[in-house]
């Protein structure tokens, strides 16, 4: 990883006025995790809590992913980079739009090109439609990997629609074990955690 061109692109993307979101946000969200990350966690766009602080997932469904991350015994410091589709908050947290996606990818390809790590996780169908496939339906492919630039990709619930909908709690825990035995399998044999058995 060239610290230089990561420092740059983090400058350019603080700087951004590619699209309209940029007029309405307060901080963008360039993303957060170590450099080496071995998981690179992919969700829509920030909210209110995220664009206050210049941070992802640090709101509600920030929580319950940290608790889901805990229970794979996986870190922001250490495992895990989390970024989103977009950077910049769209007003009232609505979907972003085709033109915004369009703008905002770039940065996030770039993201994933230099932490390069083997594993991505996408969380809801704005992730999913946005990296892999437009017409992707998150229902009929979470819970599978996806090959995808020499990488595999799990597709998952977003935690806000866990939080709506807590009977999808059981199968994005499936999707995070698969998730965790991937990393012992092609990462690090000795991880290990006591909620899941190996
Ligand atoms: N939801 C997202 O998709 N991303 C965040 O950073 C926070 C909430």
């Amino acid at each position: 990883m060239d610290v230089f061109e990561w420092a740059d692109i983090e400058m350019q993307v603080l700087e951004c006025t590619k699209c309209v979101l940029s007029q309405t946000r307060n901080k963008p969200v360039f993303g957060q995790g170590p450099p080496d990350a071995n998981i690179f966690i992919i969700g829509e766009g920030p909210g209110a809590e995220e664009d206050k602080k210049g941070l992802p997932f640090v709101g509600r469904s920030g929580q319950l992913l940290d608790k889901i991350l805990e229970a794979c015994n996986f870190t922001r410091e250490k495992h895990v980079f989390i970024g989103n589709i977009v950077k910049c908050r769209p007003p009232g947290n609505r979907t972003p739009r085709p033109e915004e996606k369009e703008a905002c990818l770039p940065y996030l390809m770039k993201q994933i090109d230099m932490i390069n790590p083997p594993i991505i996780i996408l969380l809801g169908g704005t992730a999913l439609k946005g990296l892999i496939d437009p017409d992707a339906k998150i229902t009929q492919l979470r819970g599978n990997w996806i090959e995808w630039n020499n990488r595999i990709v799990m597709p998952t619930y977003h935690p806000s629609a866990l939080l709506r909908t807590p009977a999808r709690k059981t199968e994005a825990w499936e999707d995070f074990k698969k998730v965790f035995h991937k990393y012992r399998e092609i990462v690090d044999a000795s991880h290990t955690s006591p909620h899941i058995s190996v």
